[in-house]
């Protein structure tokens, strides 16, 4: 990840987008979502008396508060899939997803669309409200009308709801959410992301981190993987601007089991390599945060520091309880992914060392995800296509070529997640490519135009449809740069 080449930034900057929320905002609304989330499922579990329901009440309406008494009224607003809270666009980070989607769910079902809070509420409010939220039934097109008018017979004026809005054409943008498989590969990339958060925190606490459970999933995508690896590559483009280092090591993880798939690792090589990745920077949890976050250049200490990471890997994964789990192979794949043959990287050797197999398979997978990640000090990241570039440069110097080579047959002539234009004059993301090499430059593409009301119509094209003459229907003209266009790639993939 620390593999910064030198290359020309693209220039522009991109203003505040539009739906842009300031950050407080932001964090409170994911907080009232989780609140909300977690309230709703133990309502269910529970009556609205039950004491276990206490703790779970007073944390909502500390955020709902504070949110109301900043905002002075809340409305909390279901656009398409989307929550909008006082007509912000919420986006959710990574712990929140599950309970976005819970909640997006469970109002879908009742059509609500909108609940709006005009005062402070109250403790018994809150109870009443949500226990006749839940009990609304499923599809019944008057449940707006019946929740208010069920509040309001209890007292309670101060919490209004509107039904759910169906937008036209909304059916087709909700099929290319449902494909089974993605949502199979979102969660183990999501239940990853958390697992690896908790074996760096138990290791910076010195606590027992539990390596098994990652072992399991490892194996879970390598299922994914050999089945269709353009799935779980798509999730790599869910970048996660504050948990970079989590995020960051699935990627690398994924990238990594891709090629170990080219190279016909075996089912066992391939998980062991997973973990590998999965772990490569697990020796930066020993490093301080000020460090790795620092949005300035490192000063020479802090660099020092900061190489170390890959031999405090080392250390950490050689002390874990379940070193029956770790191998020779994967602790000299931690050992040596800033390693370069002529001895240029990181750490410092004196004799000239081949860098391992899972080592140089690691460097193309880190060095890719670094590139096309937003980060503290490079807020733009380089697009796909760029990075693929720079690293073609550089290959004699920081890559294995012929790893480089079946990396880029892996992602493709156009990359998941570029921006492209078609010769139709439609914009669209490269969404999922082919895995026949005929097919490199024609995957499929999901559209971003808009429509009259300026949502993204998300139509999913593919591009070696023909028309009757035998015509493709569509052709890539060239990239786009999603930040001229305030695009944000990493919604489509969620
Ligand atoms: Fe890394
Ligand atoms: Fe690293």
């Amino acid at each position: 990840m620390d593999s910064s080449p030198s290359a020309t930034q693209p220039k522009t900057v991109s203003p505040k987008p539009p739906d842009a929320m300031d950050s407080e905002l932001s964090k409170l609304g994911n907080n009232l979502v989780t609140k909300f989330h977690v309230l709703m499922r133990i309502s269910q579990i529970y009556d609205s008396k039950n004491v276990a329901l206490n703790q779970f009440v007073q944390e909502f309406l500390g955020t709902i508060n504070t949110l109301i008494k900043g905002e002075g009224v809340l409305s909390l607003k279901i656009r398409r899939d989307d929550f909008f809270l006082n007509d912000q666009r919420l986006r959710y980070s990574v712990e929140g997803f599950t309970s976005f989607k819970y909640l997006l769910t469970q109002w879908k079902k009742r059509l609500i669309g909108e609940v709006i809070f005009k005062t402070l509420l109250e403790e018994e409010w809150l109870r009443y409200f949500i226990y006749t939220f839940i009990n609304l039934e499923e599809g019944r097109e008057e449940n707006a009308d019946l929740l208010v008018r069920q509040l309001t017979a209890h007292n309670i004026t101060s919490i209004e709801a509107n039904p759910l809005e169906v937008v036209e054409g909304e059916e087709e943008a909700f099929t290319v959410q449902k494909e089974d498989e993605r949502e199979v590969a979102k969660k183990i990339f999501f239940e990853t992301i958390g697992t690896i958060k908790e074996v760096i925190t138990n290791i910076k606490g010195k606590q027992h981190a539990d390596v098994r459970k990652l072992k399991r999933l490892a194996q879970k995508a390598i299922h994914l993987v050999i089945e269709d690896e353009s799935i779980l590559m798509g999730m790599t483009m869910i970048k996660n601007y504050d948990e970079y280092t989590f995020n960051h090591s699935v990627n690398v993880s994924i990238y990594s089991l891709a090629i170990g798939k080219r190279l016909g690792f075996s089912k066992k090589t391939l998980t062991e390599l997973g973990i590998t990745a999965l772990l490569h920077d697990i020796g930066k949890s020993k490093i301080p945060r000020e460090v790795l976050n620092k949005p300035a250049a490192l000063n020479d200490e802090e660099w020092e520091m900061m190489k170390k990471h890959p031999l405090m890997g080392v250390e950490v994964v050689l002390n874990l309880k379940q070193l029956g789990e770790i191998n020779p192979r994967m602790v000299v794949g931690i050992f040596d992914h800033h390693l370069t043959p002529d001895l240029s990287g990181y750490p410092k050797l004196f004799r000239k060392k081949e860098v391992s197999l899972f080592g140089r398979i690691i460097q193309i997978s880190d060095a890719y995800d670094a590139m096309t990640t937003p980060r503290i000090y490079k807020k733009i990241p380089y697009t796909p296509e760029q990075a693929l570039a720079i690293m073609l440069r550089e290959k004699t110097v920081h890559f294995d070529a012929l790893l480089l080579k079946i990396f880029i047959g892996l992602v493709g002539v156009y990359p998941i997640g570029s921006l492209v234009l078609l010769n139709t004059h439609e914009i669209g993301i490269v969404y999922k490519t082919k895995p026949e090499s005929t097919w490199l430059d024609r995957p499929i593409i999901l559209l971003v135009d808009r429509d009259e009301e300026g949502y993204p119509k998300k139509e999913l094209v593919d591009l070696t449809e023909t028309d009757g003459g035998g015509n493709y229907k569509r052709s890539i003209v060239k990239t786009l740069d999603p930040y001229k266009y305030h695009i944000d790639i990493a919604k489509y993939f969620l």
